[in-house]
């Protein structure tokens, strides 16, 4: 693993291997406290963040790294047009290791291109955002002992979401996880996700019944209705009701159901909830810190590469109005298997 754009990057056995340190991280951490001494990680955050970059922040600082972060684009040279191009290969000249949040889908793949050091891709618009499942993964194995077997319930924005997408796309290389997805037909899945869980022959049900699917769940994974990717914000304003999880609605789950939320919540999960012994997104954000801490220690551990520029230009292929390629118009055309490499939505020519 030289980058982490997606869960993908890392073998079943690498997640192993990083469980294990994250498991020993959250038992000993002063034993860990000396891993980065000397190294240093760039925080580029061009989208608002609580967790992720402060528990990035947290967790290299408690391996004995320094961290340097820009958390508003506006006031740096990207306010005066600099590309994500210069501005990576400035920050691989200066930085060990990358984390890089945008809004733009298929920002991390593009900055991996222009990088000598380790990118973390810690979301990318709505595509995206792998170190968001190594912390739920990590959190289910805690809580649960592994997924195998579980019944997995993800409601919400299962379009935009892009936590969920990273989770699916994770769960699909362990054996006999079950899927229900509670979405309105607006919010659903994306067709690339869609078609990957049919790939695998997963078994996963579609429902708009949150209530119905609950009784058959071990674990809820809610999401927040994404405002900042919807085009009209009247459709955002008629579907960011549609769930709301409550107290009431939870008698008709399992006792040791757990429910899970990447946050921020806005008003999907009752405040009530957090009383209830099933709630465990507080202690799943706090376990990200730890799971990061194990990502950079591993990431951490090989030399910086000598820089070779890619090739650029060419005409965009790609028709995904939020794709890197949009803005970043230098980048090369890249495709695989009919999607555009970048942000994976299909590649009609
Ligand atoms: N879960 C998550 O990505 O939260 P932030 O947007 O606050 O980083």
């Amino acid at each position: 693993m030289r980058h982490f754009l997606d869960f993908s990057d890392a073998t079943l056995s690498e997640w192993e291997k990083l469980y294990r340190l994250f498991d020993d991280m959250v038992r000993h951490p002063m034993a860990h406290r000396d891993l980065a001494r000397g190294k240093t990680m760039a925080a580029l955050f061009y989208e608002p963040s609580t967790r992720t970059t402060f528990s990035f922040q947290s967790a290299m600082m408690r391996l004995g790294g320094g961290v340097f972060a820009m958390n508003n684009p506006g006031s740096t040279s990207v306010a005066k047009g600099e590309t994500l191009k210069d501005t990576i290969i400035m920050c691989s000249g200066y930085a060990d290791v990358i984390v890089l949040r945008h809004a733009s889908e298929g920002a991390a793949m593009a900055a991996s291109l222009y990088s000598r050091v380790p990118v973390i891709n810690a979301g990318d618009g709505g595509h995206l955002h792998p170190t968001q499942t190594l912390t739920d993964l990590a959190t289910l194995h805690r809580l649960r002992g592994g997924v195998s077997g579980l019944r997995i319930g993800l409601c919400g924005d299962l379009k935009y979401g892009r936590t969920v997408h990273s989770l699916l796309r994770a769960l699909t290389q362990f054996d006999n996880v079950k899927f229900t997805l509670i979405a309105p037909p607006e919010l659903a899945i994306p067709d690339y996700v869609r078609t990957l869980l049919k790939q695998k022959g997963q078994d996963v049900v579609e429902t708009i019944d949150l209530e119905g699917a609950l009784p058959a769940l071990d674990v809820l994974y809610m999401t927040r209705v994404q405002k900042e990717r919807f085009s009209d914000l009247h459709e955002y304003e008629r579907l960011k009701g549609t769930y709301v999880l409550t107290e009431d609605k939870l008698r008709a789950a399992p006792k040791d159901m757990l429910i899970l939320h990447p946050l921020p919540r806005v008003d999907e999960i009752s405040a009530e909830v957090d009383h209830d012994p099933r709630a465990a997104y507080f202690e799943q954000a706090r376990l990200g810190m730890y799971m990061r801490m194990a990502l950079l220690a591993h990431l951490l551990d090989q030399p910086a590469r000598t820089l070779s520029l890619p090739e650029e230009g060419g005409v965009r292929v790609c028709i995904n109005s939020h794709c890197v390629t949009v803005h970043e118009t230098y980048l090369s055309p890249l495709t695989h298997k009919g999607n555009c490499r970048y942000c994976e939505a299909e590649i009609l020519i």
